[in-house]
């Protein structure tokens, strides 16, 4: 048997053409359209891809953009400064600043100072307890798992009542997916188990799972033998390991042995094209949400 492909690249189209089907509702109801802030601080390569496909992906949805290249020595109290900016101004919906920064300013810090009901990313401790109360209280899901759960919904695999297993116990995935598959409510209400770099038997547990989700961050750990029969497999594994010499671009590798996990699997996602693309799709809906909200 070969494992259905659940591709991020094709449910994030879906996904963003819902978006951009309720911006133009938006505009001709109240005349106005969603707006994210994306404040990035130095040149490091990745950070700028990141925000760069941000920014183009914000605006293909009909959004508007609002873009800070910030200097690498800006200070802690002007980044400050320019959050509590836009924190009040009432046309910006989200504030995005990209991470990591540089090692003189406070990360903590700067996230505790974007007002909650802005945090697009929902990294603000506000919105990481409302996630834990759950229900209309968590406005903003974290991006990467609720493109995770978006993408087992999409995928038709049954959520209520399945086993999961969550591998990676980290605050950005982990933790809060585990959380959002727990809950009571509409997609959830799974058993859920975290197991981590401490687990007395991975395989054993992985086994059990109707659905598992591996975001360690070790390429390959997943071996097909830790797969139950026909399981859900959800890949957030982006690893970096080599360069092709002829075509020059990284080589990405997933957490799980993908091409022997898939004659094992009954779904699973690809790396790249899994779960990656959700992740950008998903901060255009909190965006979206946020506007909503403010809109009334
Ligand atoms: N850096 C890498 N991923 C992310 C993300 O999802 N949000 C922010 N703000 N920074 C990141």
């Amino acid at each position: 048997m070969t494992a259905k492909i659940i591709s991020g690249t094709e449910i994030r189209k879906s996904i963003l053409a819902e978006i951009k089907a309720d911006v133009e509702k938006m505009k001709a109801k109240h005349g106005k359209v969603p707006c994210l802030a994306t404040i990035l601080v130095g040149k490091d390569p990745g950070s700028v891809s990141y925000v760069t496909l941000k920014i183009k992906t914000a605006l293909s949805v009909g959004f508007h953009e609002i873009q800070d290249d910030l200097p690498e020595d800006i200070s802690e109290a002007d980044l400050l400064a320019l959050i509590e900016k836009y924190n009040n101004d009432p046309d910006i919906h989200g504030i995005l600043v990209q991470l990591p920064l540089p090692m003189h300013i406070d990360e903590k810090k700067v996230i505790n100072a974007i007002n909650p009901d802005k945090d697009v990313d929902a990294f603000h401790p506000v919105n990481v307890g409302r996630l834990m109360i759950g229900g209309d209280d968590a406005r903003f899901l974290p991006c990467t798992p609720a493109g995770i759960q978006e993408m087992i919904v999409r995928s038709g695999t049954q959520i209520c009542g399945a086993e999961v297993v969550v591998v990676g116990r980290s605050n950005i995935v982990g933790k809060p997916i585990a959380m959002m598959l727990a809950q009571k409510g509409v997609a959830a209400n799974a058993t859920v188990t975290i197991v981590h770099t401490r687990t007395k038997d991975l395989a054993a547990h992985c086994k059990r799972a109707d659905i598992l989700v591996v975001a360690a961050g070790v390429p390959g750990l997943v071996k097909p033998e830790w797969i139950k029969p026909g399981a859900t497999v959800i890949d957030v594994g982006v690893n970096r390991v080599g360069m092709n010499e002829v075509t020059g671009k990284v080589i990405l590798k997933g957490d799980v042995d993908f091409d022997a996990a898939k004659e094992i699997a009954g779904k699973i996602t690809p790396v790249p094209g899994g779960v990656g693309p959700m992740t950008i799709a998903m901060l255009m809906k909190n965006t979206l949400k946020s506007a909503q909200y403010a809109l009334g």
